[in-house]
């Protein structure tokens, strides 16, 4: 395939990195290439198959509408957005193309979020959820959407919504916490990425999965698919 990625992060350079890997043909716009989504023009979407974006929240909204706007199917590993889900879902249709987004695009916290479900029935039998979350120091959105999206798995099984505490510390690539505690015992459950070449590698799977759908797809749901 042909790949636009937008972002030259640390995320984003790493999709570079194993998209090339996995012989697809990519092209790289940069926030100074593209102000507001400005350089998503119609020539350049037109020349690509897939358009994958690991900016930061306040330019991914921008990138969707112009993409989505423009027929293209479209991964989206950014996160801080997600109360323009039920928007974006319907330009999605309207324009009947193929979306791909998740917090978190690594297997093993898709793996760690199946954990989750199960271990998230606990407050019915008198525990106490937290979730903690440790991310670098340069990371612009909290609490991250990883820990978002446990919270929203354990108040489903449990219905107590869990506390979210969030620390920025150093270097940190992602650890996610859930702590149950009741008066007898403490149940931890930890995730924590080691790489973030987990992130890049499920978006790319994810894109060429994508490849002639159409539709609106929360990896959670299709990772099996893809893996
Ligand atoms: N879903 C997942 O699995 C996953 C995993 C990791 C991170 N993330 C999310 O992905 C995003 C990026 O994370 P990161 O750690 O890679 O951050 P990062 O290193 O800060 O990279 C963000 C990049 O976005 C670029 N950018 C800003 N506006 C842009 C625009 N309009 N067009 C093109 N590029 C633009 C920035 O360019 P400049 O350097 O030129 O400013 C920067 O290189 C964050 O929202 C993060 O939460 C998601």
């Amino acid at each position: 395939m042909h790949l636009l990625i937008l972002g030259r992060g640390k995320t984003g350079s790493l999709v570079a990195e194993v998209a090339q890997e996995r012989h697809h043909k990519i092209q790289v716009l940069g926030a100074a290439d593209n102000p507001g989504g400005s350089g998503l023009r119609a020539d350049l979407l037109n020349s690509v198959d897939l358009v994958i974006d690991f900016t930061i929240p306040a330019a991914v909204i921008p990138n969707i509408t112009a993409v989505v706007s423009a027929g293209k199917n479209m991964v989206v590993g950014a996160t801080g957005w997600y109360n323009e889900v039920p928007r974006v879902r319907q330009l999605v249709e309207k324009h009947n193309t193929g979306f791909v987004y998740a917090a978190n695009f690594s297997i093993g916290v898709n793996l760690f979020f199946d954990i989750a479900r199960a271990a998230g029935a606990a407050p019915l039998y008198g525990y106490l959820p937290q979730i903690f979350e440790r991310h670098h120091v340069h990371k612009k959105d909290a609490p991250s959407g990883t820990a978002i999206a446990l919270q929203r798995i354990v108040k489903d099984a449990g219905r107590v919504e869990p506390e979210i505490t969030s620390f920025r510390e150093g270097e940190v690539v992602g650890m996610h916490e859930i702590v149950m505690e009741s008066a007898n015992d403490r149940i931890y459950l930890c995730h924590d990425a080691s790489s973030r070449r987990g992130f890049a590698e499920g978006a790319v799977l994810a894109a060429e999965w994508l490849a002639g759908k159409k539709g609106f797809f929360d990896f959670k749901d299709i990772w099996r698919d893809v893996a």
